[in-house]
This record gives C-alpha cells, sequence and structure tokens, in this order.
C-alpha cells in the first residue's frame, strides 16, 4: 500500500494547500500577528529562465500606473542572508537540508522586513518566485516532503499565485538564446551527467513535475508561458486588475457613507 505523505502532516503545522489568504499556512511567527492587513501578496512561479522577472516588472509598471504602490521581492535577496547564500553556493559544501534552511532563513528575514511592512501599508507586493520553489528544488532532491512543508509553516498564503508554465523543450531554447545555463539551474550539485546541457534538461525535467504536482493543491493559476511576453503580460493584467477592482469594491462598499453637511 501507497501512502500518501500528505496525509501525515498536521494541518495547523504546516504548508496546508487549503488556507485562508492572506494567513499563515501553518505556525504563526508568534510576534507578528497578521490582522487582515490590506495589501495583497502576488507570487509569480516559475521555473529558472522562463520570464518570471520579466513579467514581474511589467506588472509592477503597469500597477503603479493604475494607482498602486507596489514593493517587489525575489528570493535570496535578504540583505542578512544573500551574501551567506552567495557564498554557500560558491563553495558548495553544503548538504541538501542546510541549504533550504538558509532559503528559509532569507525568506523569514524578507517576511519580517520587506513582506509583513508593505501588507499593513497597504501595498501590493509582488514576489517573483516563492516557497513553491524552494518547496520544488527540495523535492528533487529527495528532502522529506513533511519537513520542508513543515519548515515553510510560517509563510504567508498569497492571494494570487501564478505559475509561469512551460515545456522543455521551449525552456532550452529559450535559456540558450539569452544567457546560457549555469552550474546550480542545471543541477549540477545532483551529479546527474558532466555534460551541462543534458544534466540542465534532466533536471529542469524533474522540476517541471514538481511543479505541476503542486498546481492543485495551492490553486495556481497557470500561464501559458510559451506566449509571447505581451500576450501573456496581457492576461496578467487582465487576471490581476480584476481581483484587485474586486477588493476595492468591497472596501469601497464596506466604507461608512458619509452624510453631506
Ligand atoms: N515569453 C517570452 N518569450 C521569449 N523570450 C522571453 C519570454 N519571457 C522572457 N524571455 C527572455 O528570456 C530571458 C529570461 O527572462 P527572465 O530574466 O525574465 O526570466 P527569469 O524567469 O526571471 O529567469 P531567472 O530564473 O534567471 O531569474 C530574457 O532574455 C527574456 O527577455
Ligand atoms: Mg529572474
Amino acid at each position: 500500500m501507497t501512502t500518501n505523505p500528505l496525509s501525515t502532516i498536521s494541518p495547523e503545522g504546516g504548508v496546508d494547500g487549503g488556507a485562508r489568504p492572506g494567513s499563515y499556512y501553518g505556525n504563526p511567527i508568534p510576534y507578528l500577528p497578521l490582522d487582515n492587513y490590506p495589501g495583497k501578496i502576488i507570487a509569480l512561479e516559475g521555473t529558472d529562465g522562463v520570464g518570471r522577472s520579466t513579467q514581474t516588472r511589467l506588472l509592477k509598471e503597469w500597477l503603479e500606473v493604475q494607482g498602486y504602490g507596489v514593493v517587489e521581492t525575489g528570493w535570496t535577496r535578504s540583505e542578512l542572508m544573500q551574501p551567506t547564500i552567495e557564498l554557500a553556493k560558491a563553495s558548495n559544501t553544503l548538504n541538501k537540508l542546510t541549504f533550504q534552511l538558509l532559503y528559509a532563513t532569507d525568506f523569514a528575514d524578507r517576511l519580517e522586513k520587506e513582506i509583513i511592512p508593505a501588507l499593513k501599508a497597504g501595498f501590493v507586493v509582488l514576489s517573483d518566485r516563492y516557497i513553491y520553489t524552494a518547496m520544488a528544488r527540495a523535492g528533487v532532491r529527495g528532502v522529506d516532503k513533511t519537513w520542508i512543508r513543515n519548515l515553510y509553516g510560517f509563510a504567508i498564503v498569497p492571494h494570487l499565485v501564478f505559475y509561469l508554465r512551460i515545456d522543455e523543450k521551449t525552456l532550452i531554447r529559450r535559456v540558450l538564446q539569452s544567457r546560457g545555463m549555469d552550474y546550480w539551474e542545471s543541477g549540477m550539485d545532483m551529479k546527474l551527467g558532466d555534460d551541462i546541457y543534458e544534466s540542465f534538461r534532466a533536471y529542469q525535467r524533474s522540476l517541471l513535475k514538481e511543479y505541476a504536482s503542486m498546481a492543485d493543491e495551492y490553486n495556481f493559476r497557470v500561464l501559458d508561458a510559451r506566449r509571447k511576453i505581451e500576450v501573456i503580460q496581457d492576461e496578467l493584467r487582465r487576471q490581476v486588475g480584476a481581483f484587485l477592482a474586486e477588493g476595492d469594491s468591497e472596501r469601497a462598499e464596506a466604507a461608512p457613507a458619509v452624510t453631506p453637511i
């Protein structure tokens, strides 16, 4: 009999797909309660080189023109952890669990110093990658699913998660045309082979499977990333625009009526 690894996760401890947007997935950060903050968090997910940063930048520009305050955050960009993570990557001496802990520490630091303050102040937070990338990378390296999901229990459930879905062939073409393949996004640490091209292909194939396996549970809004940049962006703007407009009109309805003097 096969056991479902999800069934062993305590619902209030780890990353549970059914949690409410804007709340913690599991165990909260005790000194940082989330009190229905007015801001929204929108995550853009997808594998290496798929076009996340391009879409995030265009979406940010557009949202600002619409009058929203926008804060952008990205994976391994915390002031506290970025140098350590770069060093660990350069020396390639850490084991897979230690790496996950560095990623999680980076995320916790950004959550506390950037994301929560921005949500509190009513900003739209655009996150270029989110915990699902960490979970996918951990998954292909054989890290225990329950462990990784419990580790990220302190993450906030995004209001929207967009997943830029691509196939292996299109991805390889895109990466070769733009900036080439690097050691980490080719999974060379996993010793899949000496050839970086073959390693990239095998590693990215496994990663794409991991992302796909999370899509339903975490309510990914799937965008076909094989299309042109502008076409993807149009769809993204339509969906984000509709979501934010709904929140704006609910707030307007809830506001007390002003009696004319
Ligand atoms: N839809 C698209 N069609 C063709 N090329 C694209 C598309 N989207 C992005 N690109 C190009 O692919 C390259 C990688 O894009 P981008 O930096 O946005 O990806 P990323 O997902 O942020 O990558 P990374 O994983 O390195 O952060 C860039 O040269 C970009 O112009
Ligand atoms: Mg990028």
